[in-house]
């Protein structure tokens, strides 16, 4: 299925895709390469499900990219991730703006070099539609982000802003905390994919996967394509989400 399956009505798509894109290693491994090379690959992953994601109409695609854990990776290995990232920027940026996709990235920026912040930055603004135009897809890039991080992030801001009016607090609902965190503006996930056959969060959206469905499939990032993105969205479409209520 290399098309989107047109009998999947509108309100079966999900709003909001979001995909832990693991197994580059791996699949470089398999193949008696270093683990670098699948993360080469991935890449084009990555361009496969923007393009199906605005094929089916989904409206946010975000991607876990570089996790707060992987920083402990091998120095050489973190470093061409990051390479990686500068390079895809480089390339992909003019074609993301022709296809009216909004890019993003969330994450500890304090951790990454002031050189790739720039680069992030600039491609943010780049791809900005500017106000009251809608782009076609957000694609948010979660880098140097855990979940735990987030959450605390967010506590620190809440209690340095109603340190002057403590008794303010015990109106902090959830809307009000959910504004606080780096996801603010987006939508939860509806759904969370996980490739390489491993069933974990790895501390990601904790906060924002609350209700989220989840998809964990076998196949390895780099060989996840427009075929299994589709597959992922059939399957979902026949997920009864109910929010703890009575049908
Ligand atoms: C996912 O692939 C990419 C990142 C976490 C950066 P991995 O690098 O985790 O690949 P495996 O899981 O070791 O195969
Ligand atoms: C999760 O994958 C992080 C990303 C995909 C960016 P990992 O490969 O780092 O997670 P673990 O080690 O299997 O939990
Ligand atoms: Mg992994």
């Amino acid at each position: 299925m290399e098309a989107f399956d047109s009998n999947i009505s509108k309100d079966r798509v999900p709003t909001h895709v979001s995909i832990i894109m693991d197994g580059n290693g791996r699949w470089a491994e398999q193949r008696g390469h270093e683990r670098v090379y699948g993360h080469k690959h991935g890449v084009e992953s990555v361009r496969a499900c923007v393009e199906a994601s605005v094929e089916a109409g989904v409206r946010y695609l975000s991607l876990f990219a570089f996790s707060s854990e992987n920083w402990g990776r091998p120095e050489a290995e973190v470093s061409t991730l990051m390479r990686l990232m500068f390079k895809a920027i480089a390339d992909e940026i003019e074609s993301l703006k022709k296809n009216r996709v909004r890019f993003r990235v969330l994450g500890d920026f304090s951790r990454l070099d002031p050189a790739l912040v720039e680069a992030i930055r600039s491609a943010e603004e780049f791809t900005d539609p500017g106000p009251g135009e809608e782009p076609a897809l957000d694609l948010i890039v979660f880098l140097s982000y855990s979940g735990k991080w987030d959450i605390l992030q967010a506590a620190r801001r809440i209690v340095r802003e109603y340190s002057a009016s403590p008794e303010a607090i015990d109106s902090l609902d959830d809307a009000a905390f959910s504004s606080r965190l780096v996801t603010a503006g987006i939508p939860d996930p509806d759904l969370i994919i996980r490739t390489s056959g491993e069933s974990r969060l790895s501390n990601y959206l904790l906060w924002q996967a609350a209700y989220s469905e989840f998809l964990f499939v076998d196949t390895l990032w780099p060989d996840f394509g427009k075929k299994e993105f589709f597959s992922a969205l059939e399957e979902f479409s026949k997920r009864d989400r109910r929010y703890g209520k009575v049908k």
